[in-house]
């Protein structure tokens, strides 16, 4: 496969019955949601969806999310609980997943769970996303659409960049408005953030009346998209940096002199939402990224998370 031959698809009704009639035949098209494009597959077609990890070059054990249109059909793929009631009421559609037991019955190819007995699931809010998923009528396993352990891609064009070639189309719809992934919380017996995400932390305890324990990065074989570095850059990254040595660019928050600002009025949701378009930017001067501090409150966490992983160590 050659660049030229991922179809650039974008959201007209003809458009999206082409690319759900590539999802029904099996192949990948990466599509919008509001939190990052989605690399997407049929998951219940276990081809399609190990031409997911294959596309990627991800390793094998990260189990995928399942996207679908609608709570009712997420309940028919996984155990529902008081909890699940509460927050699906609460951020469906939206930029949450969930994590619960498969339902007996699902159909769903063990790719998409990696084995486990749990599943991911989520419904996004992007009406493009939305207006496929029902198109397709059924569910889509959807990494982010970038090559393992790089940026996530917050518009088609990022997605070509790593993915054209290698995967069947891509629908265009702009780029995405909450620019970091989803928030995941698994709902076992007690509640717990398996990572940070699109959803404030603060907003989902208040809606389960109760706080979250945080799976630590030593617990990761449960949350393989936790692993250190799996957000990396080309680029080194420096945190917190209060000033640039002269061979760095720098990625700036808040009213300050630097190379490129998240968001000069110092508005977290802003900053989100150009987290990865900037570090990309950055990314291909090749200089090392230094990146100003970021507060530790709502959306920050998350994008701190994601930077730590993009600063952390790593062997090539
Ligand atoms: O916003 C998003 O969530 C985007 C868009 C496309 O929906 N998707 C996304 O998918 O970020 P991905 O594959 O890059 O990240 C999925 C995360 C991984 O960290 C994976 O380990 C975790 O979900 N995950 C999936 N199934 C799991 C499970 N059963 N238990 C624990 N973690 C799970
Ligand atoms: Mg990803």
């Amino acid at each position: 496969m050659s660049q030229s031959d991922t179809e650039l698809l974008k959201s007209s009704p003809t458009d999206l019955a082409r690319a759900a009639d590539l999802l029904r035949a099996g192949r990948l098209v990466a599509f919008p949601t509001e939190t990052v494009y989605g690399l997407g597959a049929d998951a219940r077609n276990g081809t399609a969806v190990a031409a997911i990890y294959m596309a990627k070059g991800r390793p094998s054990f990260n189990p995928l999310i399942a996207h679908v249109a609608s709570t009712p059909h997420a309940r028919t793929l996984v155990t529902w609980n008081e909890h699940a009631q509460a927050l699906a009421d609460a951020f469906w559609p939206g930029p949450l997943t969930l994590v619960l037991p498969l339902r007996p019955g699902h159909g769903l190819s063990s790719l998409v769970t990696a084995g486990l007995d749990t599943l991911a699931v989520r419904v996004p809010a992007h009406p493009v996303a939305q207006a496929l998923l029902r198109d397709f009528d059924g569910p889509v396993a959807a990494p982010s659409a970038n090559l393992s352990g790089r940026i996530s891609p917050t518009t088609a064009q990022h997605v070509l960049d790593g993915l054209g070639g290698r995967i069947a189309a891509v629908v265009d719809a702009g780029p995405c408005t909450v620019g970091l992934e989803s928030t995941i919380v698994g709902l076992g017996e007690a509640p717990v953030l398996l990572r940070p995400g699109g959803v404030a932390r603060e907003d989902i305890e208040r809606c389960l009346g109760m706080s979250l324990s945080v799976v630590s990065e030593s617990a990761a074989v449960t949350a393989p998209g936790q692993l250190l570095s799996h957000y990396a850059p080309n680029a080194a990254v420096r945190l917190n940096a209060s000033s640039a040595m002269p061979s760095e660019v720098v990625l700036g928050f808040g009213p300050m002199a630097c190379d490129l600002n998240l968001s000069p009025n110092g508005d977290l949701a802003e900053a989100a939402a150009n987290l990865f378009d900037h570090l990309h930017q950055l990314d291909r001067t090749g200089r090392r990224i230094a990146v100003a501090p970021i507060p530790e409150i709502g959306l920050g966490a998350a994008i701190n998370d994601r930077l730590r992983r993009a600063a952390a160590p790593r062997d090539s």
